[in-house]
């Protein structure tokens, strides 16, 4: 063989190995492997927050809900992302402040996970800024799964049931930490909550109505005053335009962070963590209110026990800190409600349950059924 050819020759073996690499994709090369999903998004909702990086597919989000529920991410096999976040309970947690691992306290309460593609930062604190990265933190949490990555991806690949489904969801049997992170969120992304009562009557689709008291809660909800006498409970400039963009108008600030005076004193400092400015301790997420009568105990520190507790916090108007939001009646100023006003605020909270989400098998235990 003349030198020439034995050079064409070595560049042939070279493109046939790229070309072989290639068919085993490299573990951040995900395009164009499964079935492409197609995110159904419920009427009046924004788009959805998708990364170019990781489309949603059928395999992706089937492996995604295995290592949702799956014990192996956990140090000691004992727990799983769904040990926290329970779908009875709008994937919140029952207790206050989590328990992780071997009993340990953590000092939040877990958040409720539906509706995040719409999401733009995650977290009580907002630290995290995609669901992609978001995963991989409990699972290293020390309080939380108190895993090592590296032992996560070697429990996984000598799992006979995970090597195929990474295949088919990335195109080669790889195990990586970035695929799992991804598969959790294109399963999160598929966690959709817009069937309660509330949806159906503001659709006007299916001829169902308010009861008066819910028609009053309603308009307490969504008004500074009561149209009956009194305050109202101004829950719209926080709670409103994620949860259902065109009912509540551009006043909504979901999503973003607000103080709205949980605490005198916080020691969790909330937002303030991640900035390091004094103006935003005490600042928080603001959580969706959907699905309300089932995501208690509530607030980052799971505070406030039941319906009865938080309208009672509501209508007491809030601690006076110096960054309390002026939407809150603080300074004993209040809301002064009678007994009728609060009652009907609480039937119109419990029409924002929706029960389909809450029992939906595609979200359920894939181990169990
Ligand atoms: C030990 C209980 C526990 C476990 C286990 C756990 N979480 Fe959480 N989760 C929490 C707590 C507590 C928070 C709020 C933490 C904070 O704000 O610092 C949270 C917050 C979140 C959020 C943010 C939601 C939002 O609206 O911003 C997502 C998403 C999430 N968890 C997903 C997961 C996934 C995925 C797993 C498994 C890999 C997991 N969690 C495991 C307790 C837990
Ligand atoms: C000034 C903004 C603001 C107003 C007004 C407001 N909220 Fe909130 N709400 C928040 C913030 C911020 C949190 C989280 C605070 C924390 O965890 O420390 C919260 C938490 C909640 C929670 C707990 C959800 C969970 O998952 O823990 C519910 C329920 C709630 N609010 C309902 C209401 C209702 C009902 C009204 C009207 C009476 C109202 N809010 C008025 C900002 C507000």
């Amino acid at each position: 063989m003349n030198r020439k050819l034995g050079i064409l020759a070595l560049l042939g073996i070279g493109v046939l190995s790229l070309s072989q690499c290639r068919k085993d994709a490299p573990s951040n090369q995900t395009s164009s492997v499964g079935t492409p999903y197609n995110l159904q998004v419920p009427t009046g909702f924004p788009s959805p927050n998708i990364p170019a990086d990781n489309p949603m597919t059928v395999e992706g989000i089937r492996l995604g809900r295995h290592l949702f529920y799956e014990k192996a991410l956990s140090g000691d096999n004992t727990m799983s992302c769904a040990s926290c976040h329970l779908q009875e309970r709008a994937f919140t947690d029952a207790t206050g402040t989590s328990v992780g691992i071997r009993g340990k306290f953590g000092r939040r309460k877990a958040m409720p996970i539906f509706n995040l593609a719409f999401h733009e930062n995650f977290f009580w604190d907002g630290r995290s800024l995609t669901l992609e990265e978001q995963a991989l933190i409990p699972i290293q949490d020390t309080i939380e799964l108190d895993a090592d990555l590296q032992t996560v991806v070697d429990r996984l690949s000598a799992d006979p049931l995970y090597p195929p489904m990474f295949k088919a969801a990335f195109g080669s049997e790889e195990v990586t930490p970035e695929r799992i992170g991804k598969a959790i969120a294109q399963f999160e992304r598929t966690i959709i909550s817009a069937n309660s009562k509330f949806d159906r009557v503001i659709r006007m689709q299916s001829g169902e109505q308010f009861t008066a008291l819910e028609q009053r809660g309603y308009e307490l909800f969504t008004s500074d005053y009561d149209p009956n006498g009194g305050s109202g409970g101004d829950c719209f400039h926080c709670h409103g335009e994620r949860e259902t963009r065109y009912l509540f108008g551009a006043f909504g600030r979901d999503l973003q962070f607000v103080n709205n005076g949980l605490k005198a004193v916080y020691t969790d400092e909330g937002r303030a963590e991640v900035t390091g400015n004094q103006t935003d301790v005490g600042k928080f997420k603001v959580p969706s209110v959907r699905n309300v009568e089932f995501s208690f105990p509530y607030m980052h520190d799971g505070s406030i026990p039941n319906l009865d507790s938080l309208i009672g916090f509501y209508n007491f108007g809030g601690h006076l800190h110096p960054n309390i939001d002026p939407n809150m009646k603080a300074a004993g100023i209040g809301r002064n409600w009678s007994d009728g006003q609060k009652q009907a605020l609480a039937a119109f909270l419990r029409t924002l349950t929706d029960y389909e989400f809450l029992q939906d098998t595609a979200f359920s235990n894939p181990f169990e059924n």
